[in-house]
């Protein structure tokens, strides 16, 4: 595993498991059956509604909780410093944890600030090991970080080889975020995973078009989480951290770039 060493010194691996769309058994078998195949992030949320199912994958797994690099999200459902608190706990009882390592504001929502000052407040009570937002662009971002007291650690935004984001990160960076990259694989879109592009690429390092497109962004020190319902798909999108793009390879893959969101709803928040 590679990590990316966040704005308080602490590291989150490059790779690890989105569990969007998955639910009840099927999100405990996958969650449990990633976390002892090799897998040390795992990313839910409330929105999801399977925090429980996570948190029985979890204890399933039989990892050690210092192993385990778990984010969740709080939404709009708890749209006010006091909702957004008791959310918080909540999390934490569904997930059968005493913290998460990554505690995120699902979306740039009106009252986002203070929902942001109880995920602050759960950071110094050591409920969350790190902080961030998720689905802020820049101008938002901006004007955030201006209101906020602790720098958001992460940014987790839609980020794949169709929407490439380099100058955004770069900014990020500067100001002490780091990118995390949710639908790395476009969710399939446009058959991403069988461009020629990559799957050429692909055939000199025996790795897959999915795996190029995941090591585009994890070279460019960007986290990603995969989702995945089949095992072999699941070993397949971590083995990604044995092998380094060249510079050319890296410039043949940003002339994929459509600098635009494949997701209509992110729309909302750009
Ligand atoms: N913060 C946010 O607002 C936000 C928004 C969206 C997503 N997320 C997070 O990001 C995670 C990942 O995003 P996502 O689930 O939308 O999309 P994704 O990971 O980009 O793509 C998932 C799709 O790709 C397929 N797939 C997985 N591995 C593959 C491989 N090696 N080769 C070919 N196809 C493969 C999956 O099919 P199978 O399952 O059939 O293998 C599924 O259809 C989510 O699960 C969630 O945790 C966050």
């Amino acid at each position: 595993m590679e990590y990316l060493k966040l704005n308080n010194g602490i590291l989150m691996p490059l790779s690890g498991l989105g569990t969007w769309d998955l639910n009840g058994n099927e999100c405990t078998d996958t969650v449990a059956w990633a976390l002892q195949n090799g897998y040390q992030l795992i990313d839910t949320a409330q929105m999801y509604g399977n925090e429980k199912a996570v948190g029985e994958g979890i204890e399933r797994s039989g990892i050690q909780r210092s192993k385990l690099f778990l984010t969740t999200k709080i939404y709009r459902k708890s749209n006010s410093y006091d909702k957004a608190k008791a959310a918080i706990d909540q999390s934490l009882e569904n997930l059968k944890v005493d913290y998460v390592d990554l505690l995120l504001l699902h979306e740039p929502y009106l009252q986002g600030v203070e929902m942001y000052r109880a995920i602050e407040e759960a950071y110094k009570a050591g409920k969350a090991r790190a902080i961030g937002i998720s689905n802020y662009d820049k101008d938002r971002y901006i004007e955030f970080i201006k209101q906020c007291e602790i720098i958001p650690a992460v940014n987790q935004l839609e980020t794949h080889v169709f929407y490439q984001k380099w100058d955004y990160q770069k900014f990020m960076i500067e100001n002490g975020t780091q990118m995390q990259a949710w639908s790395p694989l476009a969710q399939g879109i446009d058959r991403i995973a069988e461009l020629p592009v990559l799957k050429e690429i692909g055939e000199k390092y025996e790795k897959s078009g999915a795996q190029i497109a995941l090591r585009f962004l994890v070279q460019r020190g960007i986290s990603v989480i995969p989702k995945s319902r089949h095992r072999e798909r699941l070993l397949e999108n971590i083995a990604i951290h044995d092998f380094n793009l060249s510079n050319e390879e890296i410039n043949q893959i940003r002339s994929l770039d459509r600098n635009e969101t494949l997701f209509p709803w992110t729309k909302a928040f750009s």
